[in-house]
């Protein structure tokens, strides 16, 4: 098998990859500079949409329908595109060694491929439960949902198991994302997490109460402070049991497991710095090996807002990064100088028929506004938090774009407020004032 050789490699064929090969197009790139590596099977596309509408029981999204860049409003980047680019899209191929000083990577298949520039967009994978020791954690339709051909799987299931139970472990972005996807599919849905609310490395209990109440007259059972410790399966290997720590067993012909993330770093382990888990990088996405640049999840980054290294596990931040490192390989090249990265931390989530956003550090004193009752008619609630006199943070539910802008704008700008009481009273419209 011949190497191949490239001027630029990117290892990983994620949502970062996809805007990286955009900005490389727009900055100017010859036929068969670029190469994407990814062990997907297809083109670069949104992963969000995994969660969401590829599983809605009516018109659900499908490739190509939503190829990168469609997810912010982008040309979507079929695979054609990257024919017409010259870019070289090598799918089905996973990498298994890579070797930063010799500038090589191994494939799977024992293809070596070379590169001058290497960006990193390896992204992350999932936490299992077996990774916890949890006993039969095998079993046939328990899923985890990271890539297409997850999601593949379990809308076989969903089809095949029609109406039936399902469990739900986590109460992060996946478990409350899946919950109401499962739910809007006729599923009996129970939800379980550790936590004594969901989502609390971001919700405060008064946001999560919402969500909760929310998501409890919607028909979901939400089982909080225990987990998951066992499954048992009929004869066909298939789970019908969770078994879960406070002795309580709840009867499932589905488990969908969303206990987090780690990012995908191992190929690299000894050869870069790391730091907080991820691969450490300057503002500009280099690591500390030259040529070597490292983007989306597994970059842990200066947020320069906050001065401190930070790792984003999200869809804005991936984009993001990736345009930025793109635009510094050029810039490097031709001897020119581009400003460092400069992130505003942003967060959303959709489910039902709810969508909220958030901007800026979750830290400090939080203050609620608006109506936080699962019951009220407008859903129109939010929080700022306060740290040091001044406001940082601003989450909304069910927010107008403008009043999205409104917010993003307060974490950027962080107004001083000398109590909180008048972001009580004043609401969302005090950001609109900002
Ligand atoms: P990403 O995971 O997108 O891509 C990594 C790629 O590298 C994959 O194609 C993988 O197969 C490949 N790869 C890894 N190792 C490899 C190897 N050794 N060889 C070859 N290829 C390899 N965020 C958000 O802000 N809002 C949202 O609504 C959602 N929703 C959402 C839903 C679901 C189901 C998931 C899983 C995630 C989200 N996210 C999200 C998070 C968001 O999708 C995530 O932060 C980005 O996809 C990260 O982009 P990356 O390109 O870094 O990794
Ligand atoms: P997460 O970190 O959001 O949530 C993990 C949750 O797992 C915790 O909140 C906790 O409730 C639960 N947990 C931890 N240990 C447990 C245990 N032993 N038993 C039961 N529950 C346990 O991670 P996730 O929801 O798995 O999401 C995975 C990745 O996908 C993350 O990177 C996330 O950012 C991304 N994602 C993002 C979005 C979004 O931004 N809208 C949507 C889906 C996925």
């Amino acid at each position: 098998m011949a190497d191949e050789t490239f001027k630029y490699v990117i290892l990983g064929g994620g949502v970062a990859a996809g805007y990286a090969a955009r900005e490389f197009v727009k900055q100017g790139l010859n036929a068969g500079e670029l190469a994407i590596i990814s062990k997907e099977a297809v083109a670069p596309y949104e992963r969000p949409a995994l969660s969401k509408a590829y599983l809605f029981p009516e018109s659900p999204a499908r490739l190509p329908g939503f190829h990168v860049c469609v997810g912010s409003g982008g040309e979507r980047l079929l695979p054609e595109w990257y024919k017409e680019k010259g870019i070289e899209l090598i799918l089905s191929t996973e990498i298994v060694e890579a070797d930063l000083s010799a500038k090589r990577l191994r494939s799977a298949h024992g293809k070596i491929y070379n590169y001058q520039t290497l960006i990193i967009a390896t992204g992350s994978t999932v936490i299992k439960l077996s990774d916890f020791g949890v006993q039969g954690a095998d079993a046939k339709n328990i899923f985890y949902l990271r890539e297409i051909d997850d999601a593949d799987q379990l809308v076989e299931a969903i089809k095949a198991k029609e109406n039936g139970k399902v469990v739900v472990v986590g109460g992060g972005y996946i478990g409350l994302e899946l919950g109401a996807a499962l739910r809007i599919n006729n599923f009996d849905v129970s939800m379980v997490y550790p936590e004594p609310w969901c989502m609390p490395r971001l919700f405060t209990p008064e946001i999560a109460a919402f969500y909760e109440g929310y998501y409890a007259k919607k028909g979901i059972t939400i089982i909080k402070g225990t987990v998951a410790v066992g499954f048992t399966v009929d004869t066909s290997g298939e789970v019908k049991e969770v078994k879960l720590k406070d002795g309580r067993v709840l009867e499932a012909d589905i488990v969908v497991v969303g206990v987090g993330a780690r990012p995908l770093t191992n190929l690299f382990k000894g050869q870069v710095v790391e730091e907080k888990g991820g691969i450490k990088t300057d503002g500009f996405f280099k690591t500390s090996v030259p040529d070597v640049y490292a983007v989306g999840d597994v970059a842990t980054f200066p947020l320069k807002l906050y001065n401190e290294l930070r790792r984003v596990e999200h869809v804005d931040h991936s984009r993001k990064s990736a345009e930025q490192a793109v635009k510094a390989i050029k810039a490097n090249e031709e001897g020119k100088a581009i400003e460092e990265y400069d992130y505003l931390p942003y967060f959303y989530s959709r489910s039902f028929d709810l969508s909220w956003q958030f901007y800026g550090d979750n830290v400090g004193d939080a203050v609620l506004f608006g109506d936080n009752s699962p019951d009220s008619a407008t859903h129109k609630f939010g929080s700022y938090w306060i740290k040091d006199g001044k406001v940082l943070g601003a989450f909304l539910e069910s927010g107008s774009p403008e009043e999205n802008k409104a917010i993003a704008k307060v974490a950027r700008i962080q107004p001083s407020v000398e109590n909180s009481d008048l972001l009580l009273k004043e609401g969302i419209s005090f950001a609109s004032k900002v």
